[in-house]
């Protein structure tokens, strides 16, 4: 996707939120964090003009999968005519809807889940179903990864990292700065409650 496309599907959506796609540093930053082994399930929230994605069908392996959520119609035709892959699946819908896509498919469980939605601009409510979806969605040794910009859109108690704190346990957390703007990324997993 070019530039230009990207910049006009931003000023049409508001929750597109970023007027450039995330850097090659900020897309290996995550990247580098995962390790690729066999039979993997993979899911991408807001995977936009699909710097993820691509980065993502490179390492992975043969028989893994891959699921797209996207909300904004014109990024998801737009990845949809460029990426052929049998591995990727892209879906139009939203990211809180993630268990039914997974149970619609009759996968139990993802590895990773990969989120660049703007979750600073969303309601309460709405953070913490695709929280709890979230949660509920990955294996109990899946990962989720949240990139997002490091000064919060709407003020730093809207940082996501006390909503992801309510619902899952946060292992490590990270700053990009060759990226405009700079990113905090976060991986989480399922809190440990046997102890
Ligand atoms: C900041 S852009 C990130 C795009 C891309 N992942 C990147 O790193 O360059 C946020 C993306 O999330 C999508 N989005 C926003 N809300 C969403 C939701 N509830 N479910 C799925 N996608 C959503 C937007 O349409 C947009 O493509």
């Amino acid at each position: 996707m070019g530039a230009l496309t990207y910049i006009k599907n931003f000023f049409g959506d508001p929750n597109v939120a970023s007027v450039a796609p995330t850097s090659a540093a900020g897309v290996a930053r995550v990247l580098n964090k995962m390790q690729f082994s066999p039979g993997q399930v993979i899911v991408e929230y807001g995977p936009g003009g699909g710097v993820f994605t691509k980065a993502l069908l490179k390492k992975m392996t043969s028989d893994s999968r891959l699921i797209a959520i996207e909300q904004n119609q014109n990024f998801v035709d737009s990845l949809t005519g460029e990426l052929s892959d049998p591995r990727l699946e892209i879906i139009q819908g939203s990211a809180e809807d993630v268990l039914t896509y997974l149970q619609e498919r009759g996968i139990e469980g993802a590895d990773y889940i990969l989120s660049g939605i703007p979750f600073s601009l969303f309601p309460v409510d709405l953070k913490d179903r695709i929280l709890n979806n979230t949660r509920e969605a990955l294996t109990p040794e899946g990962r989720f990864f949240v990139y997002q910009f490091l000064v919060s859109l709407s003020g730093p108690k809207n940082d996501i990292s006390r909503k992801l704190k309510e619902h899952l346990e946060i292992v490590r957390s990270e700053v990009e700065m060759y990226c405009i703007p700079p990113l905090r990324i976060y991986e989480s997993k399922v809190p440990d409650i046997s102890g």
